[in-house]
């Protein structure tokens, strides 16, 4: 069996797996994420393969010690150290200028790399005892619903995956918030399970506006992304009969969501899943708050509608 629980004998097995070349399925904090040596080629390969992404579209190097960013970073400023210092082990990546060790094909050619220390013990451990970065993007196939479940995983991902490690429901529910901190003020690239107020609050000072060339700088910002296989309808009330999520009462094939930002992230991806029934053409999703805490949920609720 591919599925295995995550434990001390199967953590040790996944990173023997990575050692070799293999890819391997880790839960972590945030959502289900697809591992390979982030220093080898043909591991990095077989990732793009799985999820059928365009290799333009760089990966997250992920660590569990500062010892492995020297060996990643080629320069780390205040405002690096200062995340890293405040939000490390946990849902933040830092864009970084690369040193020459990572491979381009990790960044998609660019100068940069984002670094991204997790905090789910079985992701950390499993770094720790690979011994190497691993190279880990959500572990769903490309523009499709994030997992943050083991019975999320798209077959035809699995058909690509050494062994995948069953640590439960993701606690965060929504991805990592990407910061690009070559540049001051620092820019947030993908918003996600750090809030901009945190960050700004731990920088002591304003983050940049959006870059104007984000749609190249980050494929995050893809127009449609994170979307369910029906098409998702953003709506002010539900209709009655219509599979999808609301803050009230929920109808047959409907999902009551908490009015609650982080309630609401770490129960996304799995509400949308469930919604997202073979032969179901619509899914109407009523509209969160437009205040600053919802920010990230919107953004990904906007991008699967897209
Ligand atoms: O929470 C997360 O970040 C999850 C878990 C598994 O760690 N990973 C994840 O990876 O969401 P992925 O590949 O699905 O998304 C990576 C994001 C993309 O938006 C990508 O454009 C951006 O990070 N990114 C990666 N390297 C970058 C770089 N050098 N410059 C700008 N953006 C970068
Ligand atoms: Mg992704």
């Amino acid at each position: 069996m591919k599925v295995v629980e995550a434990n001390h004998e199967s953590i040790q097995q996944a990173a023997k797996i990575l050692r070799e070349g293999g890819v391997v399925v880790l839960p972590t904090e945030t959502v289900y994420g697809l591992a390979a040596n982030a220093y080898d080629l043909d591991a990095i390969a077989r990732v793009y393969a799985a999820k059928n992404r365009p290799t333009e579209n760089p990966l997250i190097l992920h660590v569990s010690d500062r010892e492995m960013v020297i060996d990643l970073a080629r320069a780390w400023n205040v405002s690096a150290e200062t995340l890293a210092d405040r939000f490390w082990p946990g849902p933040i990546t830092l864009v970084v200028h690369k040193s020459a060790r990572v491979p381009m094909m990790v960044t998609g050619n660019l100068d940069t790399v984002a670094l991204r220390m997790p905090e789910h013990p079985v992701a950390l451990d499993t770094i720790r005892s690979a011994g190497v970065p691993l190279a880990m993007p959500s572990a769903n196939r490309f523009s499709q619903l994030s997992a943050t479940r083991v019975e999320h995983l798209d077959p035809e991902l699995l058909a690509h995956v050494d062994l995948v490690l069953d640590g439960g429901p993701s606690r965060i529910g929504i991805e990592s918030t990407v910061v690009d901190v070559t540049d001051e003020p620092p820019k947030v690239l993908r918003l996600g399970g750090i809030s901009r107020g945190d960050i700004e609050a731990a920088l002591r000072h304003s983050l940049g506006s959006q870059p104007p060339s984000g749609l190249r700088r980050s494929p995050g910002m893809y127009l449609r992304h994170y979307a369910p296989n029906a098409k998702l309808v953003l709506v002010k009330a539900i209709e009655k009969d219509c599979p999808g999520l609301t803050f009230g009462e929920a109808g047959a094939g409907q999902v009551h969501m908490p009015l609650n930002p982080s309630a609401y992230a770490a129960n996304m991806y799995d509400a949308l899943h469930r919604v997202d029934q073979p032969g179901t053409t619509e899914i109407q999703v009523e509209i969160p708050p437009e205040t600053e805490e919802w920010e990230a949920v919107r953004d990904r609720l906007r991008k699967a509608s897209a």
